[in-house]
């Protein structure tokens, strides 16, 4: 059977995955602090766009107007498809309080509130026609109270997949942690990219890894990424090994 599949668009990403993710899928991208896990998913929603795929940011970790700051800063402008209705922001961030606040469409009154947020996207996923959907960061909706994860990111999976979305969610953990979010996530998920910033003799080093990907075979080699004011690129044709000295060497 032939695998549908929604490429990333990221260079070097597609052929890390055979071609890209398996159209459905929702992938946890998990990372510490500044791997790049919003630069991935910024990419990965222009890339969309580009190919007339339309698109949903969540943003819970910032405001909205920066989130399309920081889009900008690559090149990657998406306030005209806002305007033409094939990319919406939700904002589950101000909760709607500031000036800047009242001109966004999308808003979440209550952000912890899961339903909530749900009705939201729903409704934005709905009015744009999204394929691609990003939440960053469902860490955010769980902080405080980690025994709802799994049961969140199942309500999610259950929405996203179900209106025919390929979706990122994006998992926060610290600097030092293994893992990608915690069991009852890691479990959840249809697939795992793990972004890592490695300190080496003084120099931070940037590789990932696909963990898992249900619906297809992909690399199983750690490869070296870079981001530049163009976005990422990864590397497919090299591996990073990580031991005691790190080694960036052709596969
Ligand atoms: N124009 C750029 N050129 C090179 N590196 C950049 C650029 N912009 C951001 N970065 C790097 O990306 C990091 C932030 O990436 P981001 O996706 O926001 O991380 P995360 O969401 O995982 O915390 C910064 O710490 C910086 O190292
Ligand atoms: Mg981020």
């Amino acid at each position: 059977m032939v695998v549908e599949r929604v490429k990333t668009g990221i260079p070097g990403m597609d052929e890390i995955l055979n071609g890209g993710i398996p159209s459905r899928n929702v992938v946890l991208l998990s990372g510490g602090p500044g791997t790049g896990k919003s630069i991935f998913s910024y990419q990965y929603l222009w890339s969309g766009l580009r190919l007339g795929e339309p698109g949903v940011f969540v943003a819970l970790e910032e405001h909205p107007v920066q989130v399309r700051i920081n889009m900008s800063q690559f090149g990657w402008d998406v306030r005209p498809y806002e305007r033409q209705g094939s990319f919406a922001i939700v904002d589950a961030f101000t909760s709607g309080i500031g000036e800047a606040a009242k001109r966004e469409r999308y808003v979440v009154r209550d952000p912890e509130d899961v339903g909530l947020l749900v009705d939201v996207l729903r409704e934005a996923i709905r009015d744009v026609g999204a394929k691609r959907v990003v939440i960053d960061s469902v860490s955010t909706l769980y902080l405080a109270k980690p025994v709802l994860a799994r049961r969140t990111v199942m309500t999610l999976k259950r929405v996203l997949s179900g209106l025919g979305t390929t979706s990122i969610l994006v998992s926060q953990v610290s600097v030092t942690e293994r893992g990608f979010g915690g069991p009852g996530v890691e479990h959840a998920a249809d697939g795992i990219i793990r972004l890592d910033l490695d300190e080496v003799d003084g120099e931070l080093v940037r590789s990932l890894i696909v963990w898992k990907m249900r619906g297809t075979r992909h690399s199983m080699r750690r490869h070296p990424f870079e981001i530049t004011d163009k976005g990422i690129r990864v590397y497919p044709d090299k591996v990073v090994r990580l031991g005691r000295s790190l080694r960036v060497e052709q596969a």
